[in-house]
């Protein structure tokens, strides 16, 4: 018969997304709602290391869903892809008695979880927390939302400016393998190019359009660029466009962290706290070492083998459009 679990850890891990501290309140009180201890393991995998874990209670996440990083600190560790570092991490989990373990981070966190389910007896549910959106077997992330959102707001300041001074702006977005926060951004600013890791660059389809804007007297005109893509250090991009079309007035805005900070939205706090109930349910009845995702506006569950190697595909019909409308 299924051993019942009785004390989980909860811990977030890589990159932080804005809702992360919505999903740990919801795994603790969730958790405590149904007799579960539950502890916090700081700093994702470094903490359970270097047995930095607590016992959280009710109180120990009030005042938390409107804040944006994480209560329990994020990093991504080295030492928990070493066989030592997952003993080690496994002999504190014993220790505390913890038998579940709910991880909120993205791939690199899973593949962690993954390997670690495998080798040692204790389930693990991943919560997909990256503001990336790259994660398959779910159409929603925690953060994707909020970084999205914070992404639209100031490029439609950079409108502003851009447009008080005909220029030929390029505007970079985080994404170091995924495009999505630049395809959304890019869409929703009126972007008149934009460029993901996920697609092969034409520098010269991209010189083309821009000149031929040019010659159209369209003054103004946007290039949203994913920092992982082939192009996505905005500044070399620049120097090229400069290169090539010398009367562009060419300026550049590199996004960055901000895109990661800030208060989550209505939707991520939603997504967020459904996950995270969703998380404990399943350690409750014995689902394990799956990711609860969203699709279609219901939970779904991925396997974490199945979750780690497949990525989430940007629909390529969205390129089409962006060429269209920004004409
Ligand atoms: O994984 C989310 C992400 O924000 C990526 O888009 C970005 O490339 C990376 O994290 C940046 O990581 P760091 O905070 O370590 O610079």
């Amino acid at each position: 018969m299924e051993k019942k679990v009785t004390k989980i850890g909860v811990m977030t891990s890589g990159g932080d997304s804005p809702g992360m501290n919505a999903a740990i309140r919801a795994v603790v009180r969730t958790g405590i709602y149904n007799g579960l201890e539950v502890y916090g393991i700081m700093r994702g995998y470094s903490g359970l290391i270097e047995n930095d874990i607590f016992k959280m209670d009710s109180r120990s996440v009030a005042n938390i869903i409107q804040r944006g990083g994480t209560i329990l600190k994020t990093a991504r560790s080295k030492a928990f892809t070493s066989p030592e570092g997952r003993k080690a991490a496994y002999n504190n989990l014993k220790q505390h008695g913890i038998d579940g373990l709910v991880i909120i981070g993205g791939d690199g966190s899973f593949k962690g979880a993954q390997t670690f389910s495998n080798e040692y007896d204790i389930p693990c549910i991943g919560l997909p927390g990256t503001i990336d959106k790259d994660i398959a077997g779910t159409d929603v992330t925690i953060g994707f939302d909020t970084a999205v959102n914070t992404a639209v707001e100031a490029i439609d300041k950079i409108r502003d400016t851009m447009d008080a001074h005909d220029r030929l702006f390029i505007v970079e977005v985080m994404g170091r393998d995924a495009g999505y926060i630049a395809l959304h951004s890019g869409i929703a600013t009126g972007a008149e190019n934009i460029l993901i890791p996920e697609n092969k660059t034409d520098i010269e389809e991209l010189i083309c359009s821009l000149t031929e804007k040019e010659k159209r007297k369209k003054l103004v005109n946007l290039v949203v660029v994913a920092e992982g893509g082939e192009y996505g250090d905005a500044n070399k991009l620049a120097a090229i466009v400069k290169e090539r079309i010398p009367s562009a007035d060419v300026r550049v805005c590199i996004l960055g962290h901000i895109q990661r900070g800030g208060s989550p939205s209505c939707e991520d706090r939603l997504i967020a706290s459904h996950m995270g109930y969703y998380a404990v349910e399943s350690l409750l009845i014995g689902r394990h070492n799956v990711m609860i995702g969203v699709v279609n506006n219901k939970i779904h569950y991925t396997p974490l083998d199945k979750a780690v190697k497949e990525k989430q595909k940007i629909g390529q019909e969205w390129m089409k459009i962006v060429k269209i409308l920004a004409s």
